[in-house]
């Protein structure tokens, strides 16, 4: 293998850190301790995990969280009722609804329903087109993740032709964006493309967010690529592998991302980060001018 691993564990570690000192620094100014909501509707493992693993690293970093688990057959309405009442109370600072959502309630509605102040999520339609615009208050954990994977791997961007393999709302369309802010050149690809391998060997720089185990092989990747594996597929034996063929890609990349320990303790470092953010926006501690693109 000639990859070099790009190392979300350690990166993550580093950022949470950092956290750590910005809370006692924000809390030491301002008197205000951050605090996260977290929404989750019903008991699906994968959910119920990626909840428990942000609880914890919140109270690693001396985030204050507040977990709300609902039951499974709970209505549209007492969902929206609920984070009315989290956008109301003042000592919330961010909320957060886990995706996926049963499948009678809207995902779109209840997203709106978030008021964008306190959308750590990025997901409100007024964030993602900031996003567009190029100052959202909040951009989505995992496209931010991954830039600051990149930007700290001293991965250059500018001038760079990134490929991303998905259109998903919550990863590939703001990383698509993310990364056109930095002046990569940018395809996005989806289940509908053609010749999906013809697109992903132009690529120097390749984000996979598609869900689909073993989607891109050895033979789809250019010589010296950087590769971000987004995917988390669930395997019958309980492991856990991404959309990429890891060993044959890392024969002939430059930077690869494992899974796990790749992309994924990167999102929960960025939630943190925004959490911080959703504070200080919410004490007066930060302008609104939205969050700062590293470039
Ligand atoms: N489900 C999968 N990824 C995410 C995420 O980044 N945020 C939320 N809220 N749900 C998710």
């Amino acid at each position: 293998m000639s990859a070099r691993i790009l190392d979300g564990r350690s990166i993550a570690q580093e950022i949470r850190r950092e956290v750590r000192l910005e809370v006692a620094e924000l809390t030491k100014r301002t008197g205000s301790v951050p605090c996260l909501a977290t929404v989750l509707v019903g008991n699906d493992p994968a959910s119920t995990t990626y909840v428990r693993n942000k609880v914890r690293a919140c109270e690693e970093v001396g985030i204050v969280s507040v977990r709300i688990d609902l039951p499974a057959d709970l209505s549209q309405e007492a969902l929206l009722h609920e984070i009315a009442r989290l956008n109301r109370d003042p000592s919330v600072h961010a909320v957060l609804v886990q995706l996926p959502l049963p499948p009678h309630i809207s995902e779109r509605r209840v997203l709106e329903a978030v008021l964008p102040d306190k959308d750590v999520d990025g997901f409100h339609p007024s964030n993602l087109g900031g996003l567009l615009a190029g100052s959202p208050l909040f951009v989505a954990s995992t496209p931010l993740g991954i830039l600051e994977l990149l930007t700290r791997s001293n991965v250059t961007i500018e001038g760079k032709h990134a490929v991303i393999v998905g259109w998903s709302v919550v990863v590939g369309k703001p990383t698509a964006f993310l990364l056109l802010q930095q002046q990569a050149t940018v395809t996005i690809c989806h289940i509908k493309t053609r010749d999906l391998g013809f697109h992903t060997r132009q690529a120097d720089i390749l984000v996979v967010a598609a869900g689909k185990p073993g989607l891109v092989t050895g033979s789809m990747v250019k010589e010296g690529a950087v590769v971000i594996d987004v995917g988390v597929n669930r395997l019958a034996d309980g492991g856990i592998v991404g959309d990429v063929s890891f060993s044959e890609v890392a024969e002939k990349v430059s930077l690869i991302t494992p899974v796990p320990g790749g992309v994924g303790p990167m999102t929960v470092a960025m939630l943190l980060k925004n959490t911080v953010q959703a504070c200080r926006l919410a004490c007066g501690a930060a302008g609104r001018h939205g969050v700062e693109l590293v470039r």
